[in-house]
Parts: structure tokens; sequence; C-alpha cells
């Protein structure tokens, strides 16, 4: 599988650590894509059913390909005891991946604003906590800061407010521990730009086999500071 256009943003030998693209060590790209369960018809409906309901929530008129989905598990470190809090779910798309790369249930938290969405992942991921609540209040949902050490987000930034997308990503910094990763796609195919001062773009590549097209991108969490989201 050839790698997509990937581009490292900064830090050039320490990003091939937050690879998106490339093969590293644990996550291959020569390591098969594990085959994804059988696409449900319910599940679609669904998922088009809260777009028609909230365009801007969810951004999307289908899930993410599968390409995608692995593509955002596999910029997840596997170290034992890394825990993981995804961010809009949807009808669980990259949940699955998650959990086809590794990721032992029990360390995962999702965090999703639709009821019905949420009702679908509980019943989808029994193993998971599957938390109703809106991302923006990430800290008070897990319980503090420093509680996780990735976050794996496929919120709509682009659609959300800008105060409310400010939100989120100053609660994405809090409750990631120091250095660690928020993976984020995006259906603008530029390179990231500064997402915030929180957070440093170290990594990204295309997925093309989607539609639309995305871009996922990997940052490091700097900590607190001056909030600027930008692009
Ligand atoms: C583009 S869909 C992604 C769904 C799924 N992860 C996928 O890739 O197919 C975005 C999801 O984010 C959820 N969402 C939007 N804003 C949210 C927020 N503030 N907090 C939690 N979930 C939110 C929407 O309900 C929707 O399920």
């Amino acid at each position: 599988m050839a790698p997509a256009a990937v581009h490292y943003a900064a830090l050039p030998h320490a990003a091939r650590a937050y690879n998106v693209g490339l093969p590293d060590q644990r996550t291959s790209c020569f390591m098969p894509m594990p085959t994804p369960s059988k696409p449900s018809c319910a599940g679609a409906a669904l998922f088009l059913r809260e777009f028609l309901a909230n365009p801007r929530d969810v951004g999307s008129i289908w899930p993410s390909s599968r390409r995608l989905a692995w593509r955002m598990a596999r910029a997840v470190p596997l170290e034992p005891g890394h825990r993981v809090v995804e961010l809009g779910a949807g009808t669980g798309a990259v949940t699955e991946a998650l959990l086809q790369r590794g990721l032992p249930p029990a360390r995962l938290v999702v965090v999703e604003r639709s009821a019905e969405l949420v009702a679908h992942l509980r019943r989808r991921f029994p193993g998971v906590r599957v938390i109703h609540g809106d991302a923006a209040d990430l800290v008070e949902l897990l319980g503090g800061p420093d509680s996780v050490d990735s976050v794996v987000s496929s919120l709509p930034l682009r659609s959300l407010p800008p105060r409310q997308v400010a939100a989120i990503v100053r609660a994405a910094s809090a409750v990631l521990a120091p250095g660690g990763r928020l993976i984020q796609f995006s259906y603008r195919l530029a390179r990231p730009g500064s997402l915030s001062r929180r957070f440093l773009a170290v990594a990204s590549g295309l997925v093309w086999s989607n539609l639309p097209p995305a871009r996922v991108a990997v940052f490091v969490n700097r900590g607190a500071g001056p909030l600027a989201v930008g692009a």
C-alpha cells in the first residue's frame, strides 16, 4: 500500500513517532487493514437522519470510510495503559477501528452529543463507556484534567461555531497529559494550520478513499497557554 502524501509540519525527527502515513514499528502500513464489520443499513440511515436534523453538528452525510477510520486509529500509540477518548463517534466507524487496532475497550471512552447516536453506540460497543455530552465539557465529563493520553476527534470543527471550537480545543488540551496527542480529521485538504497555540502539528496525511477525501492530522499537546484558534 503506497503511503499517501505525507508531510511533517515540524520536528522532522520526532515526527516519525507520530506517523499517520508511513509505517512505524508497531503499526506498519504493511499490517493489513482488519476486515470491517458488515455495514449496517440501519446505521447508515441513522447517520443520515442525524445529518438532516443537525447538519452543522454532524458535518457529513455518511460515516467515515474504513480507510479513514483505520488511518485515525493507526495514529494512536499502543503502549500498555494508554487511555483514549474519542469525540463525536457517530455510528462508530472510528470506534470500531480503534478496537480492531488493539485498544482494550476499558481504555476507551467515547463522548457523543446526539442521544440517538449514544443509544446506538452503547448497543454496538457494550464494553466501551459511552458518555452522552458535549466535548466542550470534557474536563467535567472525564472527572478532571490529565485523564487521557490521546484524543481522537471526528468533530466537524470547520462547521461548528468558533466559540464552541475554542472551548473544545481548550478542553481537549486540559484532559490530555502533557505531550499527549490530538488526532483530528478534516475535509480541508491543505496542511493543518495552527489549531491553537496549545497544540503543535507534527504530522498529517491525506486519505483519498473517503467521500469527500480527508486529511488526518496529529497534534501534540503543549499544555496551557494563550488560546488562539486558527485555520
Ligand atoms: C462527522 S461526524 C463523525 C462520525 C464518526 N466518527 C465517523 O467518522 O463516521 C461528527 C460527530 O460529532 C458529533 N458531535 C458534534 N458536535 C459535538 C460535540 N460538541 N460534542 C460531542 N459530539 C459532537 C455529531 O453528533 C456526530 O456524530
